[in-house]
């Protein structure tokens, strides 16, 4: 359902689904505009002022924003190291963003190792905010570097075949990408280092939002990628299927338009990973001829995942696509603040029935902003994705929870989460708890558990 939206509505974006796909489309057409000479356009936001916040590091994603702000004739400030910032006085992100977007700033792009946290700047900023990152969750404007390219390459996104390699798990790259392809009509072949899976709960979100059709094949039809054969493919348009896999023995890829590969976010890693088999490719990997016009994406930083014999490949685009990081953050901010307009319809807003409360379940996601920087002034929140048995998801990082019980915010009974009395309570006096302990300790459970 498509959600009215007042014309100064200030529009952010935190997730790759804050923009439609006709207004991605439309900020290609812009940056191409702006590529053809990046210094005419030294006057379109003259005057405008760009924070960046980043709380952890960066190089093209900073830099590129600064430099493409420059571009078109505004101005930053920036602050870029959290231990010399507020933050480490013990201010919320929530209040920093509040005084920055208070007339020191028109526009902040935020990087904060919190999943989440980006959606939250975006509530307590009066100024739109872009999330240049937040923890493993997403990263949209790299997403948008990663379209536009292939676009300007493939001319097109709908029926191009990607394959996903390395760490899927900790690559928010992968992740905002993976969500993009899905909408676009692209089909995915997931190829994760054995530990490095993409997240359940990406594949979930492709699934239920998008409608993709996900299932899982033994990989292993082009040695060297990857040490393990689980593979997961996502194509476009299938209709809705309830469980999330189904067993396939995929075909062997014969085309592949692109490889995206993905550096071991050594930074995120909960235990440690013995990496030596971790993927590389070289001129020798794509001398089959299925790799003839197979196009080398990375976001970058790599490390060892693309030998530097590749660089002079024409194939070998990671360069490019770093470049088109410019135009498109240009074309990005541009329409942010409101100096072009594109002819395009807003996207699709989720008309699911939200869910917020105090007392009872919290995400259950360690790194999600709700259980850290936020946990002192933010109550959990969820988008209720299915009453019975009860199905929820984090607004914020989008982990999916199944609550066990429901109790009735008045009489303070509870139920199990598939009880037909749980039904019957209206959403809005509703509290659900993961267990009984959690219930009991918010006074709930004094009729018996029906
Ligand atoms: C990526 C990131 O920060 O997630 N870098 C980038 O912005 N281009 C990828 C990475 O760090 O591996």
């Amino acid at each position: 359902m498509v959600r009215e939206r007042m014309d100064d509505e200030k529009r952010d974006f935190v997730s790759i689904d804050d923009l439609g796909n006709e207004e991605i489309l439309g900020l290609f057409r812009l940056a191409d505009a702006y590529d053809e000479d990046l210094r005419a356009w030294a006057s379109q936001c003259t005057g405008s002022i760009l924070a960046t916040l980043f709380f952890e590091p960066s190089t093209r994603t900073r830099l590129s924003f600064e430099s493409a702000m420059q571009r078109l004739g505004g101005s930053i400030i920036s602050a870029n190291d959290g231990e010399v910032m507020s933050a480490a006085k013990g201010e919320s992100l929530a209040d920093t963003v509040r005084v920055v977007g208070g007339r020191y700033a028109d526009i902040i792009v935020l990087r904060h190792p919190h999943e989440g946290a980006a959606r939250v700047a975006s509530r307590f900023a009066d100024v739109p905010v872009i999330n240049g990152g937040d923890g493993a969750h997403e990263h949209p404007t790299q997403t948008l570097c990663d379209l536009y390219t292939l676009w300007k390459e493939k001319g097109r996104i709908d029926g191009i075949e990607v394959l996903l390699a390395g760490d899927l798990k900790y690559s928010r790259t992968v992740h905002s990408l993976a969500y993009a392809l899905a909408r676009f009509g692209a089909s995915l072949v997931c190829v994760p280092f054995p530990g490095l899976e993409i997240p359940k709960s990406v594949l979930e979100r492709m699934q239920r939002d998008w409608g993709a059709d996900v299932t899982r094949g033994e990989f292993s039809d082009i040695s060297g990628l990857t040490p393990g054969k689980d593979a997961v493919y996502v194509t476009p348009h299938k209709p809705h299927q309830e469980s999330l896999f189904t067993q396939i023995t995929p075909p062997a890829r014969e085309k592949i338009d692109a490889i995206y590969m993905t550096r071991l976010q050594k930074e995120r890693l909960e235990r440690d990973l013995d990496s030596k088999d971790y993927p590389s490719i070289d001129s020798e990997f794509l001398k089959e001829t299925r790799f003839r016009d197979t196009r080398v994406m990375h976001p970058l930083p790599r490390v060892d995942e693309i030998s530097y014999d590749l660089d002079q490949d024409p194939r070998a685009i990671y360069f490019r696509q770093a470049a088109l990081g410019v135009p498109i953050r240009m074309a990005l901010l541009a329409f942010l603040l409101g100096v072009v307009k594109l002819d395009a319809p807003l996207p699709e807003r989720s008309s699911r029935p939200v869910y917020r409360s105090d007392a009872g379940i919290n995400c259950a996601n360690p790194a999600c902003v709700t259980n850290g920087e936020g946990h002192r002034y933010l109550a959990p929140e969820f988008t209720i994705l299915r009453d019975s048995p009860p199905l929820l998801r984090c607004v914020y990082c989008d982990l999916e929870v199944s609550p066990s019980l429901v109790g009735h915010v008045a009489s303070k009974k509870l139920h199990r989460g598939n009880a037909a009395e749980a039904k019957r309570i209206l959403p809005e006096r509703r509290v659900y708890f993961e267990d009984e302990g959690q219930a009991d300790s918010a006074g709930f459970g004094t009729g018996a558990t029906s």
